[in-house]
């Protein structure tokens, strides 16, 4: 039995929500259309225009949250609700709202921590290439810097980009990444976006540190530690391979501005490499994080490569059939799974935490963890989501025992504050501590119920998670 130390005294407690899920008013107020406002709805879904009208509703929304004590709320400002077409011209109304949403923070001393980019793609920049076209860079920088004159002066810590490893390898699943017709070499393609955002979070990190001395950056990627199917070795040197390209490609690029040497290699096998301008290494080696903001849900098991696999998009962002040559995803016969079919691994979230920490030694923040499920409100008002509960106290622990460890934690930000949209699975796989009444085609009143685990966060909060 480990002794355990107590979570630091200024410990970020949260949650977090991205805008295209949980504001609504998609195309309102002057704000122009994402990739998300154009995609095809998953069937069965409900669409864009509602979510649970956060965008109306946020200061009935941050009293719930400054009820539960949250020192941090985690957003995500809509890149078209600043710049309805990516460039141009400024809607003042979008900088009008993010500025009373972060001041309505403020009034409960609660931190704003904003994501810079969570799946949204402005839609006229997607008719010009998106990612693909090397001016994204520019387009994001100047997103950036609008941000940073209209909020530095009060929002400390930034995120650069969402799950940039989702969108990599599961880009179309989340609604999001485009390949323009014609590609022949999809992984090239794939990785020359890739490239550009990691160019453009570089530049924007740097940026930050620029103009604002006292902000805190980070990049926020979906991290999983991946354990090796067996202790057979080619299953082991599988793990190392999707670790790479799943995991540490990203920090890597993000911390040390330098290639993962296995995805590089795996990249150059199959002419995949990106085109790399004069002057691209040294942008990524001056751009440095203060701190590694990432997502966890779970953990992936992969064995040895099966050669029929061709390639890495599984059903969503936690699944993945394995790379052709390079690894095969199996499940693992260790872990229970939610009601949506994710693994369930708050053993592995201490192991990830700890791998992360030896490699980079940078102070981290989680910026998502949680449990989807359907909810059901009783008649008096309640839900008994006890197996939400149960989750995020074993991840809670799990942080406890990493930070025993000795590794930094700046803090906890679940998914999520409130319920929302999934990114393809609707409002029927909810995440929040506060529950909206609406269905997925039915908007009922939109009204807010506090959860059981609203009351038990509340109390994990105010007592610095000594009861969990
Ligand atoms: C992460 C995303 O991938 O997981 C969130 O950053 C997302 O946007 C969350 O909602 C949960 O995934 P899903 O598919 O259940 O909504």
């Amino acid at each position: 039995h480990k002794k355990l130390k107590p979570f630091p005294k200024d410990f970020l407690w949260g949650a977090s929500t991205s805008a295209y899920q949980v504001e609504g008013a998609n195309l309102s107020d002057g704000k122009g259309p994402s990739c998300q406002d154009v995609k095809e709805i998953p069937e069965g879904t409900s669409d864009l225009s509602v979510c649970v009208d956060h965008y109306h509703r946020y200061k009935e929304d941050i009293a719930l949250m400054a009820e539960m004590g949250f020192k941090a709320y985690r957003f995500s400002i809509a890149w078209t609700r600043i710049l309805p077409n990516g460039t141009g011209e400024i809607n003042q109304q979008g900088i009008d709202f993010y500025n009373d949403l972060i001041n309505e923070c403020l009034k409960y001393n609660m931190e704003p921590i904003v994501t810079m980019f969570h799946f949204d793609m402005p839609d006229a920049l997607d008719k010009q290439g998106s990612w693909s076209n090397r001016d994204s860079v520019d387009w994001f920088v100047n997103f950036a810097k609008i941000m940073f004159e209209n909020y530095g002066d009060r929002v400390k810590y930034w995120l650069t980009i969402n799950e940039q490893n989702m969108l990599t390898l599961v880009g179309p699943v989340i609604g999001t990444l485009r390949i323009p017709e014609g590609t022949t070499n999809i992984l090239k393609e794939t990785y020359q976006q890739n490239h550009h955002m990691l160019v453009a979070q570089s530049k924007a990190m740097q940026l930050c540190h620029e103009m604002l001395p006292n902000a805190k950056i980070g990049p926020a990627p979906n991290i999983s530690l991946v354990y090796a199917a067996t202790s057979k070795p080619e299953d082991v040197l599988a793990a190392q391979n999707c670790n790479a390209i799943r995991n540490w490609l990203y920090l890597d690029m993000a911390v040390y501005g330098k290639y993962n040497n296995l995805v590089w290699a795996y990249l150059e096998e199959h002419d995949a490499c990106p085109e790399i301008l004069d002057g691209d290494n040294e942008i990524l080696e001056a751009g440095k994080p203060d701190f590694i903001g990432f997502n966890y849900y779970n953990t992936m098991t992969v064995g040895e490569a099966d050669d029929s696999i061709v390639s890495d998009a599984g059903a969503d962002q936690q699944s993945s059939n394995g790379v052709a040559g390079v690894y095969k995803g199996v499940a693992n016969p260790n872990l229970g799974k939610t009601e949506f079919g994710w693994e369930i691994d708050p053993v592995g979230f201490r192991g990830t935490i700890r791998e992360m920490y030896s490699r980079y030694r940078l102070p981290m923040l989680v910026t998502e963890n949680g449990l989807g499920a359907y909810d059901k409100l009783t008649e008096d008002g309640k839900v008994h989501d006890q197996y939400r509960i149960n989750y995020l106290r074993e991840h809670i622990a799990q942080v406890q025992l990493a930070i025993s460890d000795d590794c930094e934690m700046l803090g906890y930000c679940p998914w999520s504050a409130i319920d929302l949209i999934s990114t393809h699975e609707g409002i029927r796989k909810r995440y929040g501590f506060i529950y909206v009444d609406r269905d997925e085609f039915d908007l009922g009143t939109l009204n807010r119920y506090r959860k059981d685990s609203f009351f038990w966060y509340k109390k994990v909060i105010e007592t610095n998670g000594a009861d969990l």
